[in-house]
């Protein structure tokens, strides 16, 4: 049996990819900040990504369960607005404790346990702001500029047993991108002006970078490592 971890797996993204990778047949084992009795899952941990205690659990729990994992999905993340003038130092640790060192720490807890599996991988969340910037979004951007680079280093450190890399979605419809657009002053004409940014003349579903990321995490993609893959509807090229 596959065994996948997935973390921010009760966020719009994660629970629609934990939903996939069991519908495909994967055992999974999630994590998030509340808990869960999903059926979905085999076993939940709650917490924050950042806890190495948590991690000891799960990667214990693992261990002694399946011997093995075969894939890790990285999804857990926050968001932070302000202008840099008004940057709140302690927000931007945060930002980087959560969407940079709660990967550094899944990923130091479960690798050898990747390495077990005949074809391990890797799946971490970036985003297409890491390439594009946003204004007021600098801490956000930063830390998925931190994830490429985390990723691709990664890819080298772990071949060939773990295959490392990220997907970057443009605008998917979730808790988090619905909390931006209440903070803008209309709603209704900044979703019709974002729509409009992406060639496709929409905003992504959850289920849409599931499939990326399950696919990402394949027998498929077998020759892919170190990659950044930008899953936008057509964003960048459209900018
Ligand atoms: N929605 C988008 O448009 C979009 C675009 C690009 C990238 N992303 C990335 O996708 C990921 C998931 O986003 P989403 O849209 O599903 O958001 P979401 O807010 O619905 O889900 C995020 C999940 O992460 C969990 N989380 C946050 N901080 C945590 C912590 N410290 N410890 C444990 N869990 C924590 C939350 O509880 C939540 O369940 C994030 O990394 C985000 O940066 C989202």
């Amino acid at each position: 049996m596959k065994v996948v971890v997935v973390t921010g797996a009760l966020g719009g993204i994660g629970l629609e990819t934990s939903k996939l990778f069991k519908e495909r047949g994967y055992t999974v084992i999630g994590t998030d900040f509340a808990d869960s009795t999903d059926s979905t899952f085999e076993k939940f941990f709650q917490g924050s990504i950042t806890d190495e205690t948590m991690w000891k659990e799960i990667q214990g729990y693992i261990s002694q369960k399946h011997g093995h994992l075969d894939v890790l999905v990285n999804i857990a993340g926050r968001n932070y607005l302000d202008q840099i003038e008004n940057a709140k130092l302690a927000e931007w640790r945060d930002m980087f404790e959560v969407n940079v060192i709660g990967m550094v720490t899944s990923i130091k807890y479960v690798s050898s346990l990747l390495k077990k599996s005949k074809q391990g991988a890797i799946v971490n969340m970036s985003s297409i702001s890491a390439q594009i910037g946003s204004d007021g979004y600098a801490a956000y951007c930063a830390t998925k500029g931190a994830v490429d680079s985390l990723t691709k280093s990664l890819a080298l450190e772990l071949a060939p047993e773990v295959r490392v890399n990220a997907i970057a979605p443009g605008w998917i419809e979730t808790p988090f991108t619905l909390d931006g657009l209440q903070k803008s002053s209309d709603p209704v004409a900044y979703r019709k002006q974002v729509e409009s940014m992406h060639a496709l003349n929409r905003v992504g579903l959850p289920a849409e970078i599931a499939k990326s990321i399950f696919w990402i995490s394949s027998e498929e993609s077998s020759f892919m490592t170190g990659s950044v893959v930008v899953v936008d509807g057509g964003y960048i090229v459209k900018n």
